[in-house]
């Protein structure tokens, strides 16, 4: 796997126990980082250096049953830092069986990927496809039951490990509405359960929806997906990311507006990937447009290929990968290097020196039942538009932070905590067994003053 020392945004996608550590030297750290931001080395020889040059990751589908594959596994350890399974992470893998459970082959690919160095991203906990017999036979409220179940227990399986999971899958039509299926006869709101249910089960991972042609902006689908994720911020239902598959095989092409879509979603608040990218013919101008696209938007957090080779490909005969099927480097492979080794080109939103609030940082002390604690916060590290809040508790170690951003400001992610969230303005904070020290993400909108806290101990 590529080892390079991170970029500026290394932080975003690190697993929650290097979080954990980084802890409050994450503001002293960030002046480091940026003197040797994008552009200042030379050029990286992998994927996944030259992408984390800007603190992205580039990654790799990879399949449990090509693990005992060298000139497979030499590849994939050598170019890419972010790794997802290709099937054995689906409920037909992981429940096939109801409530009987089972991680070998998900396991696998999750070993063989943090010994390589990279991290994972989880795919799919609800999806109409590949779903085990027993479910597909299911409808109502048994079925919205064994979803919320599946959620539960595979979440619980990886908790704290993976940096992403695809909580939701393929759930819409070309025109925009949602797709017909078993999950969707449970009722409207079966997405929001799914990522209300996930977001309870490990809160220390990001959560996505995923979905394909959703590329071009001006297209219904993407118009269908845009709307769910500005209803779901708006409303405070827990997402964190939105994943575009970007399979431009069987005739699609990456449209001019790929870059306006993935700035869209990112306005909204949300991480956004290229998750399963493949190119009829490994189009190089096509590969380079679409790399170009997320380089060009700093919340465009990194770029998966759907497979190493093109023999390994699920479209083995549009050879559209980066690899040719002896696992040489394909012309398209040097255009993303390329990209990614000129750091982005001129980004539409350029991560900027932290400009955190300026008002001094808020310490509240509240002494209930005799008890006591202190919550500190300080600057961490900020981009155009959000920014990390780092806080320390002190005191007891029995402790119930309240945080209040000031609208229109919200607050996006966390980790080490606990998070319950009676509004996306507030976030009620309690230990998670990670310690005192953990941090928010807030979307500052406009509004960049301070939050207010407060600790409660008991
Ligand atoms: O493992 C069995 C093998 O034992 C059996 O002999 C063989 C016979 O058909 O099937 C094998 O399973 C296949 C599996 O891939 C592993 O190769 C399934 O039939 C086949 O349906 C399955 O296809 C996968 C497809 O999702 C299913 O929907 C592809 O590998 C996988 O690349 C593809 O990935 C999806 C993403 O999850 C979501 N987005 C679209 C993408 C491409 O379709």
């Amino acid at each position: 796997m590529a080892r390079t020392s991170a970029g500026p945004r290394s932080s975003w996608w690190r697993s929650p126990a290097t979080r954990a550590l980084a802890g409050l030297a994450t503001v002293a750290a960030t002046a480091a980082v940026l003197v040797t931001a994008p552009g200042a080395d030379a050029a990286a020889s992998t994927l996944g250096a030259a992408a984390a040059q800007s603190g992205r990751y580039f990654g790799t589908a990879i399949a449990a049953g090509r693990l005992g594959d060298s000139a497979y596994t030499t590849i994939a350890a050598r170019e890419f830092n972010m790794v997802t399974p290709e099937n054995e992470m689906k409920p037909d893998a992981t429940e096939p069986n109801q409530n009987q459970f089972n991680f070998s082959s998900g396991d696998q690919i999750y070993n063989w990927a943090v010994s390589h160095g990279a991290k994972v991203r989880g795919h799919t906990l609800a999806w109409h496809a590949q779903q085990p017999g027993w479910m597909q036979n299911m409808g109502g409220s048994n079925l919205r039951n064994a979803m919320i179940n599946h959620i539960q227990k595979v979440m619980a399986h990886y908790q704290g490990k993976l940096a992403y999971w695809d909580v939701v899958n393929e759930a819409f039509n070309e025109d925009g509405s949602r797709r017909s299926s078993n999950l969707q006869s449970t009722g409207n709101d079966w997405i929001e359960v799914a990522f209300k249910t996930a977001r309870a089960a490990d809160s220390s991972t990001k959560l996505c929806y995923n979905d394909y042609n959703i590329d071009n902006w001006n297209y219904g689908k993407t118009q269908g997906v845009y709307n769910m994720v500005r209803d779901f911020k708006s409303r405070g239902v827990p997402i964190d990311c939105v994943g575009l598959q970007a399979h431009f095989t069987g005739g699609s092409s990456v449209p001019s507006n790929l870059q306006t879509t993935i700035s869209s979603f990112a306005a909204l608040g949300v991480d956004v990937a290229l998750t399963e990218v493949d190119v009829t013919n490994s189009s190089t101008s096509q590969y380079a447009a679409l790399t170009q696209a997320c380089m060009n938007v700093a919340r465009c957090v990194g770029i998966t290929v759907w497979g190493v080779r093109d023999s390994d490909s699920w479209r083995s005969n549009e050879s559209p990968l980066l690899f040719d099927g002896n696992g040489n480097k394909k012309a398209a492979y040097n255009s993303v290097l390329n990209v990614l080794n000129s750091g982005g080109g001129t980004p539409t939103t350029t991560p900027t020196t932290p400009t955190n609030p300026t008002t001094t940082p808020t310490t509240t002390t509240t002494t209930p039942g005799g008890g006591s604690c202190t919550a500190s916060l300080s600057a961490g590290q900020s981009w155009n538009d959000r920014y990390n809040l780092n806080v320390s508790v002190s005191g007891s170690s029995s402790w119930t932070v309240t945080m209040t951003v000031p609208s229109p400001a919200r607050i996006s992610a966390t980790w080490n905590i606990n998070a319950t969230w009676p509004s996306s303005q507030v976030l009620i904070a309690t230990p998670n067994g990670n310690g005192n020290n953990w941090g928010v993400t807030i979307m500052h909108n406009g509004n960049r003053n301070w939050p207010s806290v407060s600790c409660s101990a008991s």
